[in-house]
């Protein structure tokens, strides 16, 4: 009995308790991917991060694309497997945490994000206080939720592109 409520609370609490920081579970749809990153443009040193990367799809699909990229999952499961599909993509990485308490890494150009509506605006206050600290233009690709205060400069099925130009 006493294994059956162990088990049944270490799938609960990764994949249950996400709600509170972050949108649960929910892997994006293959189109969806195809279309965030039909979106993405790099320059030759420039990283795709997804934040919340889930089972990974986002980053190996970007990986396959020779994209430097890097991933955050705050759920250990779910990171986990993300570390051992990107084992054989050296542009490739997954990090284990909360991404809203991690810096953007160098490079980055473009963040991916599939989150809740809920988050819109603190992900927008992330966005702009990031591309000050990184002294850079940055990009949002965002599946679903819009940022409520933007306009985006494109939109393709249900991914929406805004921009964070320095000012
Ligand atoms: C809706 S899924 C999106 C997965 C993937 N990005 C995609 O588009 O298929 C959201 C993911 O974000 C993760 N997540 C939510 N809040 C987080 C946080 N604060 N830090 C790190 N990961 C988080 C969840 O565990 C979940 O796997």
């Amino acid at each position: 009995m006493i294994w059956l409520f162990v088990i049944f609370s270490l799938i609960f609490i990764p994949f249950g308790m996400i709600v509170f920081m972050g949108a649960p579970y929910l892997p994006a749809h293959k189109k969806a991917i195809d279309d965030a990153l039909s979106l993405v443009k790099l320059s030759k040193n420039g990283r795709a991060i997804d934040l919340g990367c889930g089972d990974g799809k986002f980053l190996l699909a970007a990986a396959k694309k020779g994209y430097k990229c890097t991933g955050y999952e705050i759920n250990i499961i779910l990171f986990l497997i993300v570390k051992y599909r990107l084992l054989k993509y050296k542009n490739a990485e997954v990090k284990f945490g909360n991404f809203w308490n991690k810096d953007f890494p160098t490079g980055t150009e473009v963040v991916y994000v599939f989150l809740l509506d809920k988050f819109m605006n603190k992900l927008d206050k992330k966005m702009q206080s990031e591309a000050k600290r990184l002294n850079k233009d940055l990009t949002l690709v965002s599946y679903v939720f819009k940022i409520p205060s933007k306009k985006p400069v494109k939109k393709v099925g249900g991914v929406r592109v805004y921009e964070y130009p320095l000012k």
